[in-house]
């Protein structure tokens, strides 16, 4: 059978990687993002790796407009549907501090955007049977940090909506992974300082295809941030409000 991925957010190195992985293996994807020059590039190479169809299309988290054509276009392939979603935007939370108003964007970026779009194609993809969503979080949704509290809980938000999309699908047959990655280096971090641990985003993106394949719920990846927020997550409350771990 066909498969074909739409990938939300698809400039992203992590989903970048992704997309090549899913086309080495004959594939198709439809790239989604705001960057058409980028997305084509994209198209040119999961193409080459053998990808059946390779499409840049435009989609803006913060335009609903941009969904419904996607869907559309998604829906004149035969065969399976999977979706994945790398979009996120994560301005620094000083910036936040100094304009709230920011809060918004990156809830509609990292939560609200990509869960409209997933609500309104849920009814094809239970119609399907089969499918799968992968939803990139982040360890920062596991608790509220001095350092990136609002980014965190829209990914928080995120996490808990793809739990129900999760209940919802596996009853038609589709199965949702919940990619909660630590570090990475990407364009999100650049110039980032305190980072740890980097991971690389081929390594992400492997280790996701692989949660893929293995019916995971939920993927740390690296393995390791599993153990470090369940350290993290234990400490109580009223030593935590002291750190700035
Ligand atoms: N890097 C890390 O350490 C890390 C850790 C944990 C989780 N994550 C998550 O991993 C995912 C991928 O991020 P990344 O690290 O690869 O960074 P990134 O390159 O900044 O990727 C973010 C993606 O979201 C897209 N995006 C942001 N706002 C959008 C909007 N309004 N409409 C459409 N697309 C939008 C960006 O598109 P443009 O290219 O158009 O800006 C880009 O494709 C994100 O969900 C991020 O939160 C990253």
């Amino acid at each position: 059978m066909n498969n074909t991925w739409i990938i939300l957010g698809a400039t992203s190195s992590m989903a970048r990687a992704f997309a090549r992985a899913v086309s080495d293996r004959g594939d198709g994807v439809l790239l989604c993002g705001r960057d058409m020059a980028d997305l084509k590039a994209s198209a040119v190479d999961c193409a080459a790796r053998g990808a059946p169809i390779a499409e840049a299309l435009a989609f803006d988290a913060r335009d609903p407009k941009s969904f419904q054509p996607i869907i559309d276009r998604a829906l004149r392939e035969d065969g399976q549907l999977h979706v994945s979603v790398f979009v996120g935007s994560m301005p620094p939370q000083d910036a936040v501090d100094a304009d709230p108003s920011l809060i918004a964007g990156v809830v509609t970026d990292s939560y609200t955007g990509p869960a409209t779009f997933l609500q309104r194609i849920a009814p094809e993809l239970e119609a399907r049977g089969g499918a799968t969503v992968v939803g990139v979080g982040s360890v920062a949704g596991d608790r509220g940090r001095i350092g990136n509290y609002v980014y965190g809980s829209a990914k928080a938000g995120f996490h808990t909506y793809l739990s129900g999309l999760r209940n919802r699908l596996t009853r038609a047959g589709g199965h949702v992974v919940t990619v909660k990655p630590g570090f990475s280096d990407t364009a999100m971090t650049w110039g980032l300082e305190g980072m740890f641990l980097v991971a690389s985003p081929e390594k992400i993106a492997e280790d996701i295809l692989r949660a893929v394949d293995k019916k995971k719920d939920v993927l740390y990846t690296p393995f390791f941030w599993r153990y470090i927020m369940g350290i993290i997550k234990a400490i109580p409350e009223r030593v935590f409000k002291k750190l700035s771990v």
